[in-house]
C-alpha cells in the first residue's frame, strides 16, 4: 500500500482505569492500576494508518510539557512525519481521563489543552498553507476547533484530496457544522452521532422504525457522498449513492473499545478512494476496529496491516 494520508487532529495523553462497572453520578468505584499511553483521536488515527501501511503526516499541537514530548516520540516511532506538529510554549498537552468497564465499554473526559489552540492561523503556520501536502486523503475529527477543521477540509478538497471526517465528538448543531458536512466526501459516525445529526429523539428509537442503511442514506443529504455508521459489535452500515450495505462485523471478546473507532476510520480512509468499492473497505475497517477492541489502550491496541489481512481472510464473507 502506498497511500499518502494527512491527519489533522488531536493528540492526548490517555490515563485509563479499568473498573468492574462504570460509576453513576456521585458514585465512587475502585478499579485497577492506571495505565498511561498516547491517544487522541487524531494521533490514534495517524498511528493506525501508519501501521496499516500508509505514509502519514500529522498536523496538530502539543504543549511544552513531558506528555508533549512522549506524544511526539510515539508518532516518530511509527514513522509518522511530525513536521506539522507544533509545540505551544506554556500550554499543557491534551489529556484524556478514561474509565473502562470490564466488558470494554468506556467513558472519556477530555482536557483539550493545546488541541484547543489549533486555530486557523496556527494551521496555516504549521502547514505552510498546504494542508493536503500532495496527500491522497485528509482525515479529520472534531477534537480540535471546528473552524480549523472546516478550513482544513476546504483546503484539502480544493487540492483534490479525498476528505474524510469522523464527526466525533459531535458538537451542537450550527452553521459551521452544516458547512463542514458540505465539504466532506466521506462521513463516519457512530449511532449516537448519527442520531444527533438527524436530530432524532434517542438512539434506541432508530433501529425500530428505519434501518441504519436508510439513516446513512438520509445523512448523505447533509453533504457527504459516502456515509458510514459504526454499530459497535454489530458492524457497520453505509450508503454511497450507488449502494446501501451492512457489514455484520467480526465476533470478538471485547476488552477495551477505546481506539477501535479510530482504527476503523483510518482503515476506511485508506481503503476508500476514487473508484474503489465500498464493501471491501467497510469489511477491512470492521476488522481493524475488531482487532483494536481485543487489546487494552488506544495506540497500543491498534492493529497492523498483517493482522487485518489475517482476520479478513480467516472469516470469509
Ligand atoms: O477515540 C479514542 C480517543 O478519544 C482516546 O485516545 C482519547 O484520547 C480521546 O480523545
Amino acid at each position: 500500500m502506498d497511500e499518502r494520508l494527512v491527519v489533522v487532529g488531536s493528540l492526548n495523553m490517555d490515563l485509563s482505569v479499568t473498573v468492574p462497572r462504570l460509576p453513576g453520578p456521585g458514585e465512587t468505584v475502585s478499579g485497577a492500576d492506571v495505565v498511561r499511553g498516547p491517544g487522541g483521536k487524531g494521533g490514534n488515527q495517524a498511528v493506525a494508518a501508519a501501521r496499516l501501511g500508509a505514509r502519514v503526516r500529522m498536523v496538530g499541537l502539543l504543549g511544552d510539557d513531558a506528555h508533549g514530548g512522549e506524544l511526539r516520540a510515539a508518532l516518530v516511532a511509527e514513522g509518522i512525519d511530525d513536521g506539522a506538529v507544533g509545540t505551544l510554549p506554556g500550554a499543557a498537552s491534551g489529556l484524556a481521563l478514561i474509565v473502562v468497564q470490564d466488558d470494554g465499554e468506556n467513558t472519556i473526559t477530555l482536557s483539550p489543552g493545546a488541541n484547543d489552540r489549533l486555530d486557523e492561523s496556527m494551521l496555516r503556520a504549521l502547514t505552510d498553507g498546504t494542508v493536503a501536502n500532495r496527500a491522497d486523503t485528509v482525515l479529520l475529527q472534531l477534537e480540535v476547533p471546528l473552524p480549523t477543521v472546516l478550513a482544513a477540509a476546504r483546503e484539502a478538497r480544493a487540492a483534490g484530496a479525498l476528505t474524510v471526517l469522523n464527526a466525533a465528538p459531535l458538537p451542537a448543531p450550527g452553521p459551521l457544522l452544516t458547512e463542514l458536512l458540505r465539504e466532506v466526501d466521506v462521513l463516519v459516525v457512530n449511532e449516537t452521532e448519527a442520531a444527533g445529526l438527524l436530530r432524532l429523539p434517542d438512539v434506541s428509537s432508530v433501529a425500530r422504525d428505519e434501518s441504519w442503511t436508510a439513516r446513512a442514506e438520509r445523512l448523505r443529504l447533509l453533504g457527504p457522498g459516502t456515509v458510514v455508521v459504526t454499530l459497535g459489535a454489530a458492524g457497520a452500515a453505509a450508503a454511497d449513492g450507488r449502494c446501501r450495505l451492512t457489514e455484520p462485523g467480526f465476533p470478538i471478546d471485547a476488552m477495551d473499545t477505546v481506539g477501535a473507532g479510530d482504527a476503523f476510520c483510518a482503515q476506511l480512509a485508506l481503503a476508500l478512494g476514487p473508484g474503489r468499492p465500498l464493501a471491501p473497505a467497510l469489511r477491512r475497517a470492521c476488522a481493524a476496529g475488531a482487532v483494536a477492541a481485543t487489546r487494552r489502550g488506544a495506540q497500543q491496541a491498534l492493529p497492523t496491516r498483517a493482522e487485518v489481512d489475517a482476520l479478513v481472510s480467516r472469516d470469509p464473507v
